[in-house]
């Protein structure tokens, strides 16, 4: 199978995304650390919602695992630089994907999957913007790191989807579930 590339998100990232995000690197950093912490959550939601899928759960189960620690190494960081752990508006990005899942199955299942898959993808982008244009070395290092991390949890959701849709996006077309504009529009890095 050929997997798409990364370059299934619509529109690359702004300009203007990456300056505002440099000038305020710790509102980043703690978005960040609630993406890492939400992408846990809905890893493990999933596995709550099919506990027969095997394959799946097991996916998810490594999924949950790696966006636990992310979220450890990134509280770290904010704590060594005196942020506190406090609340972030969410911003309309994650709930203006969801509302994109259909109610009925299996295509809740496959809206699912690539509701995070993009999430990830876009994430997978943004991590390499900072990890290239941060200017704080050692925040540059750790985005560098998280972005090689990135690309494995994209490529298993999309490979599952692929097994089980006989296309990573099933019904979907590429465009199909790139929806709208909505998926460009996201500050999330997780
Ligand atoms: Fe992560």
């Amino acid at each position: 199978m050929t997997l798409p590339t990364i370059k299934f998100l619509k529109q690359p990232t702004s300009e203007a995304w990456i300056e505002q995000a440099i000038a305020h690197l710790d509102t980043i950093l703690l978005d960040h650390s609630h993406c890492e912490r939400k992408a846990a959550g809905v890893a493990l939601n999933l596995m709550f919602r099919y506990p027969a899928r095997e394959k799946l759960v097991r996916m998810l189960t490594a999924i949950a695992r790696e966006e636990l620690e992310h979220f450890e190494q990134v509280n770290q960081r904010l704590e060594q630089r005196s942020i506190a752990l406090g609340p972030l508006a969410a911003p309309p990005y994650g709930a203006g994907l969801s509302a994109q899942i259909r109610k009925q199955e299996p295509e809740r299942l496959l809206d699912s999957l690539l509701v995070s898959a993009l999430i990830e993808a876009r994430s997978h982008e943004r991590l390499g913007l900072l990890g290239d244009r941060c200017p704080d070395a050692e925040l540059a290092k750790f985005y560098r790191s998280l972005m090689a991390k990135a690309s494995p949890p994209l490529w298993g959701i999309l490979d599952f989807s692929h097994n089980l849709f006989r296309s990573p996006f099933g019904d979907r077309t590429a465009g199909g579930i790139i929806i709208g504009r909505k998926s460009v529009a996201g500050n999330c890095l997780s």
